[in-house]
């Protein structure tokens, strides 16, 4: 528990600033499939959806207005203040609840859609584990779970075009690893084990075999996963070299309760 304060308390922190140091997986240029599985709900004005680490709220102008009810959690503060200031007078037709994503027993089996955005990142896989089997109880049977979480083999993707292009420059095979390793900031990763430390933040980073097992684990059906991709734009290290290749990606899924 002390943990999670912890990083609620870095995550606040972090709101004023969000935009600046993550990827917004809802910016223009973007392809994320997320809104699409959003847009195959049927009937949503009918049905209350949550959006379970909301953060600074990029996803909420895409619910308010479309479905009945709109959740909007987050552990953090200072992110639900930075939300509910950018929707503006919209946010009166959202609810905003300030509590760590596995407190969801109030909700249990009342949500018809669940989203998550890159906000299953819980350093620890117990809290992971335990979060994931909350969200299956809120959601009613035939609820959907849909969300995105960051990918570490996106990571490596990136590490090898990296290489590649430090080897065409004549680099040594040791010097163009290091400029690989550097440009990818390698420094803030544990790649055995998926994480990310930085500026007091520590982020569960995922393997698309890792999201299958634990939301099937957790009770889920249905797991299907795609990916969001992200333009090779100046937010990537060197993206405006690499626009030949292959986007980046972070993993989207939906998952079903039956
Ligand atoms: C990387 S940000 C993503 C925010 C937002 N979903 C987006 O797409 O921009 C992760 C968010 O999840 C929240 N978060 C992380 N772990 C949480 C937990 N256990 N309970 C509630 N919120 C959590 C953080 O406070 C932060 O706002």
């Amino acid at each position: 528990m002390r943990e999670l304060q912890d990083q609620g308390r870095q995550w606040s922190r972090h709101a004023a600033r969000y935009d600046d140091l993550f990827l917004d997986a809802f910016q223009p240029g973007v392809v994320n499939p997320v809104l699409g599985m959003l847009d195959a709900v049927p009937e949503p004005g009918r049905k209350t959806v949550a959006d379970l680490g909301c953060g600074v709220g990029p996803l909420l102008p895409h619910l308010v207005g479309r479905f009945g009810r709109v959740i909007a959690l987050d552990f953090a503060p200072g992110m639900i203040a930075h939300a509910q200031a950018r929707l503006g007078p919209d946010a009166e037709r959202v609810t905003f609840e300030t509590r760590p994503m596995h407190d969801l027993e109030h909700l249990a089996g009342q949500l018809d859609v669940a989203v998550a955005i890159n906000s299953i990142v819980m350093p620890d896989v117990r809290v992971i584990d335990r979060t994931l089997r909350a969200i299956r109880a809120s959601l009613a049977p035939g609820g959907v779970f849909l969300g995105v979480v960051p990918s570490v083999d996106a990571i490596q993707y990136h590490t090898m075009l990296l290489l590649d292009q430090a080897l065409d420059r004549g680099l040594t095979p040791e010097e163009a690893e290091r400029s690989a390793a550097f440009h990818a900031e390698h420094h803030y990763y544990d790649f055995a084990f998926g994480r990310f430390a930085f500026r007091g933040l520590r982020q569960k980073f995922w393997q698309s075999f890792e999201l299958e097992h634990r939301l099937t684990k957790a009770g889920f059906s249905a797991v299907e996963l795609d990916r969001v991709l992200y333009p090779w734009d100046e937010n990537l290290a060197c993206g405006a070299d690499l626009a030949q290749y292959p986007q980046s990606w972070d993993w989207a899924f939906r998952a079903r309760v039956s």
